[in-house]
């Protein structure tokens, strides 16, 4: 369900694009930000209330890997999958990763802070390997790091 903060900012966002269609990308950052996850509910309830149709903004969130459609912990880890990942270590990261935090890919944690998937390309190749957290880089991780992040996140929570 959408939030009323939410459903007040829509027009606000629609009005910054010429066509409403350009503002999809921005509103499902909006909810995203808010509640983590975009729920099929959100689409048609966002469907309604601007008349764009359901499949259009189905298909944007389904397109973009940075939006979730399945309810993720509140810290999302995004583990690059692609070649140069690959080359570097992206397999043992996630192996570690998984086990560290006792979960697989697509389960939350038990405490709901934690969750992760594998992704195509972050864009960020020459700093293989890289995992994303919400919207944090994080370039030459190694299972070092991976501590480090992850406890500080743990703190911060
Ligand atoms: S292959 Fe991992 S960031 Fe491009």
């Amino acid at each position: 369900m959408l939030s009323e903060k939410i459903k007040q900012n829509l027009k606000n966002i629609i009005s910054k694009y010429e066509k409403k269609e350009s503002a999809i990308i921005s509103i499902l950052h909006e909810i995203q930000k808010e509640k983590n996850y975009i729920e099929d509910s959100d689409i048609s309830e966002l469907a309604k209330l601007t008349e764009l149709p359901y499949s259009k903004i189905k298909a944007v969130l389904t397109f973009y890997t940075m939006f979730n459609s399945k309810k993720v912990g509140k810290y999302h880890i995004q583990i690059c999958r692609n070649i140069s990942c690959h080359m570097a270590g992206a397999k043992k990261i996630e192996k570690y990763i998984s086990e560290k935090l006792g979960i697989r890919e697509g389960e939350v944690t038990k405490d709901l802070l934690f969750s992760y998937s594998t992704v195509e390309c972050l864009g960020s190749c020459g700093t293989a390997p890289v995992i994303m957290i919400n919207e944090t880089y994080y370039e030459n991780v190694d299972e070092k790091k991976i501590d480090e992040i992850i406890e500080k996140l743990k703190v911060a929570k």
